[in-house]
Protein backbone atom coordinates (compact mmCIF):
# COMPACT_ATOMS: atom_id res chain seq x y z
CA UNK A 1 0.00 0.00 0.00
CA UNK A 2 2.97 2.23 0.49
CA UNK A 3 4.36 1.91 -2.54
CA UNK A 4 0.60 2.26 -4.14
CA UNK A 5 0.62 5.60 -2.52
CA UNK A 6 3.67 6.87 -3.69
CA UNK A 7 2.90 6.05 -7.21
CA UNK A 8 -0.35 7.45 -6.88
CA UNK A 9 1.70 10.81 -5.87
CA UNK A 10 4.05 10.91 -8.38
CA UNK A 11 1.39 10.22 -11.06
CA UNK A 12 -1.06 12.64 -9.75
CA UNK A 13 1.57 15.70 -9.40
CA UNK A 14 3.14 14.30 -13.64
CA UNK A 15 -0.28 15.08 -14.38
CA UNK A 16 -0.72 17.82 -13.25
CA UNK A 17 1.98 19.62 -15.30
CA UNK A 18 0.88 18.73 -18.09
CA UNK A 19 -2.17 20.22 -17.63
CA UNK A 20 -2.55 24.02 -19.13
CA UNK A 21 -6.05 24.94 -19.33
CA UNK A 22 -7.89 25.84 -16.65
CA UNK A 23 -10.47 23.85 -18.17
CA UNK A 24 -8.67 20.62 -17.81
CA UNK A 25 -8.54 21.29 -13.38
CA UNK A 26 -12.08 19.90 -12.96
CA UNK A 27 -11.27 16.54 -14.72
CA UNK A 28 -8.07 16.01 -12.58
CA UNK A 29 -9.51 16.88 -9.03
CA UNK A 30 -12.46 14.57 -10.06
CA UNK A 31 -10.12 11.52 -10.97
CA UNK A 32 -7.72 11.89 -7.98
CA UNK A 33 -9.15 13.70 -5.74
CA UNK A 34 -12.98 13.06 -5.95
CA UNK A 35 -14.95 11.19 -3.62
CA UNK A 36 -15.21 8.15 -5.86
CA UNK A 37 -11.25 8.89 -6.95
CA UNK A 38 -8.08 7.28 -7.15
CA UNK A 39 -7.08 8.57 -3.61
CA UNK A 40 -10.86 7.44 -1.99
CA UNK A 41 -9.78 4.17 -3.74
CA UNK A 42 -6.95 3.59 -1.67
CA UNK A 43 -8.21 5.33 1.51
CA UNK A 44 -11.27 1.85 1.31
CA UNK A 45 -7.98 -0.39 1.54
CA UNK A 46 -6.69 1.54 4.63
CA UNK A 47 -9.07 -1.15 6.60
CA UNK A 48 -7.92 -3.99 5.42
CA UNK A 49 -3.70 -3.52 6.68
CA UNK A 50 -2.42 -4.90 9.51
CA UNK A 51 -4.06 -2.88 12.28
CA UNK A 52 -0.08 -1.86 13.79
CA UNK A 53 0.96 -0.92 10.21
CA UNK A 54 -2.35 1.51 10.06
CA UNK A 55 -1.06 4.60 11.59
CA UNK A 56 2.15 4.86 10.18
CA UNK A 57 -0.04 4.58 6.36
CA UNK A 58 -2.82 6.75 7.59
CA UNK A 59 -0.30 9.95 8.46
CA UNK A 60 1.70 8.82 4.78
CA UNK A 61 -1.90 8.94 3.39
CA UNK A 62 -2.68 12.43 4.24
CA UNK A 63 0.50 13.60 3.39
CA UNK A 64 -0.09 12.35 0.19
CA UNK A 65 -3.47 13.95 -0.20
CA UNK A 66 -2.38 17.09 1.23
CA UNK A 67 0.88 16.98 -1.10
CA UNK A 68 -1.55 16.20 -4.30
CA UNK A 69 -4.15 19.01 -2.94
CA UNK A 70 -1.87 22.01 -2.52
CA UNK A 71 -0.28 20.97 -6.18
CA UNK A 72 -3.34 21.24 -7.22
CA UNK A 73 -4.03 24.96 -6.09
CA UNK A 74 -0.56 25.91 -7.01
CA UNK A 75 -1.50 24.95 -10.22
CA UNK A 76 -4.70 26.54 -10.14
CA UNK A 77 -3.49 29.72 -9.11
CA UNK A 78 -0.98 29.88 -11.84
CA UNK A 79 -3.31 29.18 -14.63
CA UNK A 80 -5.86 31.25 -13.49
CA UNK A 81 -2.62 34.27 -13.08
CA UNK A 82 -2.40 33.49 -16.76
CA UNK A 83 1.04 31.93 -16.65
CA UNK A 84 0.67 28.92 -18.47
CA UNK A 85 3.63 25.99 -18.82
CA UNK A 86 6.91 28.25 -20.46
CA UNK A 87 8.61 25.56 -21.55
CA UNK A 88 6.75 24.18 -24.25
CA UNK A 89 5.26 27.12 -25.97
CA UNK A 90 8.68 29.20 -26.53
CA UNK A 91 12.35 28.25 -27.08
CA UNK A 92 14.45 30.71 -24.88
CA UNK A 93 17.31 29.63 -26.35
CA UNK A 94 15.99 30.71 -30.08
CA UNK A 95 17.80 34.14 -31.23
CA UNK A 96 15.48 36.75 -30.40
CA UNK A 97 14.05 38.72 -33.34
CA UNK A 98 15.05 42.08 -34.20
CA UNK A 99 12.14 44.86 -33.79
CA UNK A 100 12.77 47.28 -36.63
CA UNK A 101 12.78 50.48 -34.47
CA UNK A 102 11.57 54.03 -36.42
CA UNK A 103 13.31 56.79 -36.20
CA UNK A 104 12.20 60.91 -36.85
CA UNK A 105 12.69 61.85 -40.39
CA UNK A 106 16.42 63.89 -40.26
CA UNK A 107 14.09 67.17 -41.43
CA UNK A 108 11.71 66.85 -38.47
CA UNK A 109 14.76 66.18 -35.88
CA UNK A 110 16.26 69.81 -36.99
CA UNK A 111 12.54 71.42 -37.70
CA UNK A 112 12.32 70.65 -33.91
CA UNK A 113 15.43 71.63 -32.45
CA UNK A 114 15.23 74.85 -34.41
CA UNK A 115 11.51 75.50 -33.09
CA UNK A 116 13.04 74.43 -29.52
CA UNK A 117 15.66 77.10 -29.49
CA UNK A 118 13.05 80.01 -30.50
CA UNK A 119 10.72 78.62 -28.12
CA UNK A 120 13.02 78.63 -25.25
CA UNK A 121 13.70 82.72 -26.56
CA UNK A 122 9.91 83.33 -25.82
CA UNK A 123 8.91 82.68 -29.15
CA UNK A 124 5.46 81.23 -29.88
CA UNK A 125 4.79 78.83 -32.40
CA UNK A 126 2.28 79.84 -35.37
CA UNK A 127 1.29 77.37 -38.69
CA UNK A 128 -0.59 78.60 -41.95
CA UNK A 129 -1.80 77.18 -44.84
CA UNK A 130 0.29 75.80 -47.58
CA UNK A 131 -1.76 77.24 -50.72
CA UNK A 132 -2.18 80.91 -50.27
CA UNK A 133 -3.39 83.62 -52.61
CA UNK A 134 -1.22 85.87 -54.06
CA UNK A 135 -1.59 88.70 -51.47
CA UNK A 136 -0.39 87.10 -48.40
CA UNK A 137 2.65 85.64 -50.45
CA UNK A 138 3.91 89.03 -52.48
CA UNK A 139 1.43 91.88 -52.78
CA UNK A 140 1.77 92.48 -49.13
CA UNK A 141 4.54 91.60 -48.50
CA UNK A 142 5.45 94.71 -50.59
CA UNK A 143 6.32 92.36 -53.62
CA UNK A 144 3.59 94.11 -56.15
CA UNK A 145 2.87 92.14 -59.79
CA UNK A 146 5.75 92.73 -61.86
CA UNK A 147 8.20 93.76 -59.21
CA UNK A 148 11.45 91.72 -60.28
CA UNK A 149 11.69 89.69 -57.11
CA UNK A 150 8.68 87.17 -58.62
CA UNK A 151 11.19 85.84 -60.65
CA UNK A 152 13.57 84.15 -57.52
CA UNK A 153 10.77 82.58 -56.10
CA UNK A 154 9.69 79.96 -58.84
CA UNK A 155 6.20 79.81 -58.06
CA UNK A 156 3.47 77.03 -58.53
CA UNK A 157 0.22 79.04 -59.64
CA UNK A 158 -3.02 76.89 -58.71
CA UNK A 159 -4.75 79.82 -60.12
CA UNK A 160 -3.85 83.40 -60.62
CA UNK A 161 -4.41 84.61 -57.37
CA UNK A 162 -3.50 81.65 -55.61
CA UNK A 163 -0.25 79.53 -55.54
CA UNK A 164 1.72 77.44 -53.44
CA UNK A 165 3.49 79.62 -51.08
CA UNK A 166 7.32 80.06 -52.00
CA UNK A 167 8.35 80.82 -48.63
CA UNK A 168 7.05 81.32 -44.85
CA UNK A 169 6.60 85.05 -45.06
CA UNK A 170 2.83 85.00 -45.63
CA UNK A 171 2.83 83.94 -41.91
CA UNK A 172 4.40 87.81 -41.19
CA UNK A 173 1.00 89.00 -42.21
CA UNK A 174 -1.03 86.35 -41.13
CA UNK A 175 -0.02 86.97 -37.70
CA UNK A 176 -0.35 90.73 -37.89
CA UNK A 177 -3.75 90.98 -39.25
CA UNK A 178 -4.93 89.10 -35.97
CA UNK A 179 -2.35 90.32 -33.33
CA UNK A 180 -0.79 93.33 -31.52
CA UNK A 181 2.63 93.94 -31.14
CA UNK A 182 4.29 93.05 -29.22
CA UNK A 183 5.16 89.53 -31.08
CA UNK A 184 7.64 87.46 -31.19
CA UNK A 185 6.59 84.24 -32.87
CA UNK A 186 8.16 81.76 -35.41
CA UNK A 187 6.42 80.43 -38.22
CA UNK A 188 7.49 76.66 -39.54
CA UNK A 189 6.07 74.96 -42.38
CA UNK A 190 6.66 73.44 -46.17
CA UNK A 191 7.16 76.10 -48.66
CA UNK A 192 7.25 75.04 -52.65
CA UNK A 193 9.50 76.46 -55.34
CA UNK A 194 9.65 75.27 -58.89
CA UNK A 195 12.90 73.94 -59.00
CA UNK A 196 14.73 70.56 -58.55
CA UNK A 197 18.68 69.96 -58.48
CA UNK A 198 21.07 69.27 -55.67
CA UNK A 199 20.88 71.79 -53.45
CA UNK A 200 16.81 72.15 -54.36
CA UNK A 201 14.06 70.39 -54.08
CA UNK A 202 10.10 71.56 -55.24
CA UNK A 203 8.85 71.31 -51.64
CA UNK A 204 11.19 71.99 -48.55
CA UNK A 205 10.40 73.42 -45.39
CA UNK A 206 11.29 77.21 -43.77
CA UNK A 207 11.19 78.56 -40.51
CA UNK A 208 9.96 82.38 -40.25
CA UNK A 209 10.74 84.26 -37.17
CA UNK A 210 9.60 87.64 -36.40
CA UNK A 211 9.49 90.03 -33.51
CA UNK A 212 7.67 93.47 -33.30
CA UNK A 213 7.32 95.72 -30.69
CA UNK A 214 8.76 99.43 -30.09
CA UNK A 215 12.31 100.47 -29.88
CA UNK A 216 13.63 96.98 -31.82
CA UNK A 217 16.70 97.43 -33.62
CA UNK A 218 19.12 95.62 -35.56
CA UNK A 219 20.89 95.02 -32.67
CA UNK A 220 18.09 92.89 -30.91
CA UNK A 221 18.51 90.70 -34.59
CA UNK A 222 21.78 90.47 -33.93
CA UNK A 223 21.49 89.09 -30.49
CA UNK A 224 18.68 86.85 -31.18
CA UNK A 225 20.11 85.15 -34.44
CA UNK A 226 23.94 84.71 -32.38
CA UNK A 227 22.03 82.93 -29.50
CA UNK A 228 20.07 80.53 -32.24
CA UNK A 229 23.67 79.90 -34.39
CA UNK A 230 25.74 79.15 -31.31
CA UNK A 231 22.88 76.80 -29.70
CA UNK A 232 22.67 75.14 -33.34
CA UNK A 233 25.82 74.63 -34.03
CA UNK A 234 28.54 75.69 -30.95
CA UNK A 235 29.35 78.31 -29.46
CA UNK A 236 32.41 79.47 -31.06
CA UNK A 237 30.86 79.52 -34.68
CA UNK A 238 31.95 82.71 -36.21
CA UNK A 239 29.12 84.40 -37.91
CA UNK A 240 28.60 87.08 -40.78
CA UNK A 241 26.02 89.96 -41.83
CA UNK A 242 26.09 90.88 -45.44
CA UNK A 243 24.12 93.45 -46.79
CA UNK A 244 21.45 92.33 -48.94
CA UNK A 245 17.74 92.67 -50.30
CA UNK A 246 14.30 91.29 -49.40
CA UNK A 247 11.09 93.74 -50.53
CA UNK A 248 10.16 92.95 -47.00
CA UNK A 249 13.28 94.05 -45.00
CA UNK A 250 15.36 97.30 -45.03
CA UNK A 251 18.24 96.66 -44.42
CA UNK A 252 18.63 93.53 -45.19
CA UNK A 253 21.40 90.87 -44.74
CA UNK A 254 22.01 87.41 -45.26
CA UNK A 255 23.96 85.42 -42.59
CA UNK A 256 26.44 83.56 -43.15
CA UNK A 257 28.48 81.30 -40.36
CA UNK A 258 32.28 79.64 -40.26
CA UNK A 259 32.25 76.97 -42.38
CA UNK A 260 31.27 73.82 -40.02
CA UNK A 261 33.28 71.62 -42.44
CA UNK A 262 36.76 72.89 -43.14
CA UNK A 263 36.31 75.88 -40.43
CA UNK A 264 37.19 78.37 -42.31
CA UNK A 265 40.02 77.18 -44.11
CA UNK A 266 38.24 76.72 -47.53
CA UNK A 267 36.90 73.46 -49.28
CA UNK A 268 33.72 72.41 -51.59
CA UNK A 269 30.96 72.90 -49.67
CA UNK A 270 31.73 76.46 -48.37
CA UNK A 271 33.34 76.79 -52.25
CA UNK A 272 36.76 78.17 -50.37
CA UNK A 273 34.90 80.68 -49.27
CA UNK A 274 35.26 79.65 -45.54
CA UNK A 275 31.83 80.86 -45.31
CA UNK A 276 28.27 79.65 -45.45
CA UNK A 277 25.26 81.26 -45.75
CA UNK A 278 22.69 79.70 -43.42
CA UNK A 279 19.69 82.50 -43.33
CA UNK A 280 17.78 85.65 -45.13
CA UNK A 281 16.91 88.72 -42.17
CA UNK A 282 16.21 91.78 -42.38
CA UNK A 283 14.06 94.74 -40.23
CA UNK A 284 10.69 94.72 -40.78
CA UNK A 285 10.09 97.07 -43.77
CA UNK A 286 7.49 100.31 -42.75
CA UNK A 287 5.56 99.15 -46.04
CA UNK A 288 4.63 96.02 -44.67
CA UNK A 289 3.64 97.69 -41.53
CA UNK A 290 1.05 99.94 -43.51
CA UNK A 291 -0.01 96.83 -45.34
CA UNK A 292 -1.70 95.28 -41.76
CA UNK A 293 -2.49 98.86 -40.34
CA UNK A 294 0.27 99.27 -37.83
CA UNK A 295 1.88 102.61 -37.29
CA UNK A 296 5.85 102.41 -38.90
CA UNK A 297 6.52 105.55 -36.85
CA UNK A 298 5.26 103.58 -33.75
CA UNK A 299 6.26 99.72 -34.37
CA UNK A 300 10.25 98.57 -35.13
CA UNK A 301 10.15 95.09 -35.77
CA UNK A 302 13.21 91.94 -37.37
CA UNK A 303 12.53 89.20 -39.53
CA UNK A 304 14.28 86.36 -40.61
CA UNK A 305 13.42 83.13 -42.32
CA UNK A 306 15.76 80.44 -42.38
CA UNK A 307 16.08 76.59 -44.76
CA UNK A 308 15.78 73.30 -42.52
CA UNK A 309 17.21 71.20 -44.97
CA UNK A 310 19.91 73.33 -45.83
CA UNK A 311 20.31 73.58 -41.88
CA UNK A 312 20.52 69.54 -41.96
CA UNK A 313 22.76 69.51 -45.22
CA UNK A 314 25.34 71.27 -42.88
CA UNK A 315 25.50 70.71 -39.95
CA UNK A 316 25.82 66.82 -41.17
CA UNK A 317 27.65 67.16 -44.55
CA UNK A 318 24.93 65.89 -46.73
CA UNK A 319 25.79 66.62 -50.49
CA UNK A 320 22.59 66.31 -51.80
CA UNK A 321 19.07 67.51 -51.03
CA UNK A 322 17.27 64.80 -52.75
CA UNK A 323 18.67 62.10 -50.44
CA UNK A 324 16.00 63.47 -48.11
CA UNK A 325 13.22 62.49 -50.11
CA UNK A 326 14.40 59.31 -51.70
CA UNK A 327 13.32 57.25 -48.54
CA UNK A 328 16.03 55.17 -48.70
CA UNK A 329 16.37 53.97 -45.00
CA UNK A 330 20.20 53.36 -45.40
CA UNK A 331 20.06 57.01 -45.57
CA UNK A 332 17.15 57.37 -43.17
CA UNK A 333 18.43 55.49 -40.49
CA UNK A 334 21.62 56.95 -40.16
CA UNK A 335 20.32 60.10 -38.02
N1 LIG B 1 11.38 84.81 -47.18
C1 LIG B 1 12.77 84.91 -47.52
C2 LIG B 1 13.11 83.74 -48.46
O1 LIG B 1 12.45 82.78 -48.48
C3 LIG B 1 13.65 84.85 -46.31
C4 LIG B 1 13.47 86.01 -45.41
C5 LIG B 1 12.54 85.95 -44.38
C6 LIG B 1 14.23 87.17 -45.55
C7 LIG B 1 12.37 87.03 -43.52
C8 LIG B 1 14.08 88.21 -44.70
C9 LIG B 1 13.15 88.14 -43.69
O2 LIG B 1 14.08 83.84 -49.21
Amino acid sequence: MEAELQSLKSEALAGLEQIDQIAGLEEFRVKYLGRKGEFAGLMKQLGQVDPAERPRLGQLANSVKQDIESAYEQRQAALEAGQGPVAPLCDLSLPGRVVPVGRLHPVTQIMNEVCGIFEGLGFAVAEGPDVETDFYNFEALNIPPHHPARDMHDTFYVSESVLLRTHTSPMQIRTMENQTPPLRMIAPGKVYRCDSDVTHTPMFHQVEGFLVDRKVSFADLKGVLSVFISRMFSADTPIRFRPSFFPFTEPSAEVDIGCVICHGSGCRVCKQTGWLEILGAGMIDPEVFKKVGYDPEVYTGFAFGLGIERIAMLKYGINDIRLYYENDLRFLSQF
